[in-house]
């Protein structure tokens, strides 16, 4: 059950697109002063060291972040390069943070994260890598099932960031769920609902299940880094985002084709921009 580690991922070409929705998220609920709560069901160890075997194992950072750090072409990405380069003060790129680490720059003293991990290793990387981070808690269980209680949050206003391995099958269904469960105790909450495309068809299914599911304001990216096709692995991935702050889809319009491009592997890349369901 336990068999993925993100640390052989950290920082591929999924994670930009992940990290970057998920700052820009966290900023446009900071443009408020009231605090808002981050719950994070899948949150891995918070923080990855590029040079361990295991990032090395394969090198996915290099198609990721590796062609992206310390370069300013592309300025949107700016505040999502800029917290990876505070996690690196001498200068290179040592270390990639997770979607944990992601939140816990950000948060302001008024802020809460909520971090689920089931994982026993994992969990002690991440308490390690997140203490003194007094706004996290680090909770060892499933993330489906402690999101239910911290709904709706005292605060109000959240972000729940759903990033689950999927290498379980049920985990397709478990999102969608997830996201009608959120959306029956706290309909205004923002939702970041990761996915892989290994296998198109169940990402369809799924896409088409949300559409379908009455929760309103979804808007999907996808970026892709080769053409789809089975048995090749992942060749694309996407965020759900439910109540986008609403200046995200003009930014991610603009920003996509040309991280498409930046990050294409055979030369073709894509990317998907759409409306799942409007106001
Ligand atoms: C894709 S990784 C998370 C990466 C992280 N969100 C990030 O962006 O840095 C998925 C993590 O979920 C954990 N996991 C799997 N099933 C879980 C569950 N039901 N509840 C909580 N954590 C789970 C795995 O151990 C793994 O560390």
């Amino acid at each position: 059950m336990f068999s993925y580690r993100h640390g052989f991922h950290a920082g591929n070409f999924a994670d930009v697109l992940k990290h970057h929705v998920q700052v820009e998220i966290i900023s446009y609920l900071q443009k408020k002063e009231a605090p808002f709560d981050y719950i994070d069901t899948h949150a891995g160890a918070g923080l990855y060291r590029l040079q361990s075997d295991m990032a090395q194992k394969n090198q996915e950072y290099l198609n990721g972040i590796g062609k992206l750090f310390g370069d300013d072409a592309l300025p949107a990405l700016a505040p999502y390069l800029q917290l990876v380069a505070a996690l690196n003060p001498e200068g290179g790129l040592r270390h990639y943070p997770g979607s944990p680490m992601v939140a816990a720059q950000l948060l302001r003293p008024q802020d809460k994260a909520w971090l689920f991990e089931l994982h026993p290793s994992e969990v002690e990387n991440l308490r390690r890598n997140l203490s003194g981070r007094h706004q996290c808690r680090v909770r060892e269980e499933d993330g489906f099932v402690g999101l239910a209680a911290l709904l709706p949050t005292r605060s109000r206003r959240a972000l729940v960031l759903i990033d689950p391995p999927y290498e379980q099958k049920q985990d397709y269904q478990r999102v969608v769920s997830a996201l009608a469960l959120i959306h029956r105790k706290m309909a205004t909450a923002t939702v970041a609902l990761w996915y892989p495309v290994v296998e198109r068809a169940r990402i369809d299914a799924m896409t088409r299940q949300i559409a379908a599911s009455g929760i309103r304001r979804v808007e999907l990216f996808e970026l892709g880094i080769c053409a789809d096709s089975p048995g090749r692995g992942m060749t694309a991935s996407g965020m759900i985002v439910v109540n986008p702050p609403w200046t995200l889809r003009a930014q991610m319009d603009s920003l996509l084709p040309q991280l498409a491009e930046r990050l294409s592997g055979d030369g073709e890349a894509h990317f998907r921009c759409e409306t799942l369901v409007g106001e």
